[in-house]
């Protein structure tokens, strides 16, 4: 198996697409601690279902600290921390809002999850790569960052934040063995993408999305995790500082 006695953090992990890279993490042969600020039983359950490991872990990853207990009980569970994926976000639940209606506390807190997440669990997990020499940072980005989307304007300002973090990341990480990479997932079924519009809207969204994708059917799950565990992978050693756009073709980077 790809991943055989890897140890992957999963943030972002009770649900959604989470969910699913612990899932396909586990079936390629990973020890997975999923972590995330909700319950992860049922990631748990789903692991333990196909005979994975798993830790399961409650963080707050605007919480500097949270992210280095995160990191420790990864260590204290596995021994090693070699794949990160920063998938936890702001994301469900967003209000569709014309950008001078934002609050400041909205736009503050998208920031707080979406990108200053990210920079403390790269800070918490870094260590322990450089100690091994090896890692793989996988960041979850978004498709949106190409074309923009109205009226999301704090959430895709913080994904183009993060698509860029990462290539500065990868840059500074030069020598040490670790690579950072991004993926850009187009629009995806999950609670969360159909919570976002009313559902009269959705109906007209998805059908728009599909219509304007190359591969004419809506994105699942499923869609996303092969890309996540190979850039968790030996196969992609000489990729960093990427990103990879997975949206049925719905534009080109
Ligand atoms: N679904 C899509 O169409 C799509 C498209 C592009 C990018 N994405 C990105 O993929 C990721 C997952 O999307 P999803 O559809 O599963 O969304 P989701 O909202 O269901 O998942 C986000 C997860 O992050 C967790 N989280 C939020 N704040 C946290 C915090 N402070 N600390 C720890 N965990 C926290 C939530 O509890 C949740 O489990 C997100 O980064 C999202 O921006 C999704």
């Amino acid at each position: 198996m790809r991943l055989q006695d890897r140890v992957a953090i999963v943030t972002g992990a009770a649900r959604g697409l989470g969910q699913e890279y612990c899932v396909a993490l586990a079936r390629a042969g990973a020890q997975i601690v999923a972590a995330d600020r909700l319950a992860c039983t049922e990631t748990q359950t789903k692991v333990q279902e196909i005979g994975g490991k798993v830790q399961t872990v409650t963080v707050d990853v605007t919480d500097d600290q949270s992210t280095q207990e995160m990191a420790a009980q990864a260590l204290h569970a596995f021994g090693r921390i070699d794949i990160l994926v920063n998938n936890a976000a702001l994301y469900g639940g967003l209000k569709s809002t014309p950008f001078d209606q934002l609050s400041e506390v909205e736009w503050d807190q998208v920031m707080a999850v979406n990108v200053k997440g990210i920079w403390n669990c790269c800070k918490a997990v870094v260590p322990a790569m450089k100690r091994q020499g090896k890692g793989k940072i996988v960041n979850v980005s978004s498709a949106a960052i190409w074309g923009g989307v109205p009226f999301l304007l704090h959430y895709v300002a913080s994904k183009g934040a993060v698509f860029a973090l990462t290539r500065s990341l990868a840059r500074e990480l030069n020598g040490t063995g670790i690579n950072v990479n991004s993926i850009m997932p187009g629009y995806t079924l999950t609670d969360a993408t159909t919570s976002l519009v009313d559902p009269e809207t959705l109906g007209g969204l998805q059908q728009s999305i599909v219509e304007a994708q190359i591969i004419k059917r809506n994105a699942q799950p499923a869609d996303l995790s092969g890309t996540v565990v190979f850039l968790a992978s030996d196969d992609s050693d000489f990729i960093t500082g990427q990103a990879i756009t997975v949206n049925g073709g719905e534009s080109h980077h």
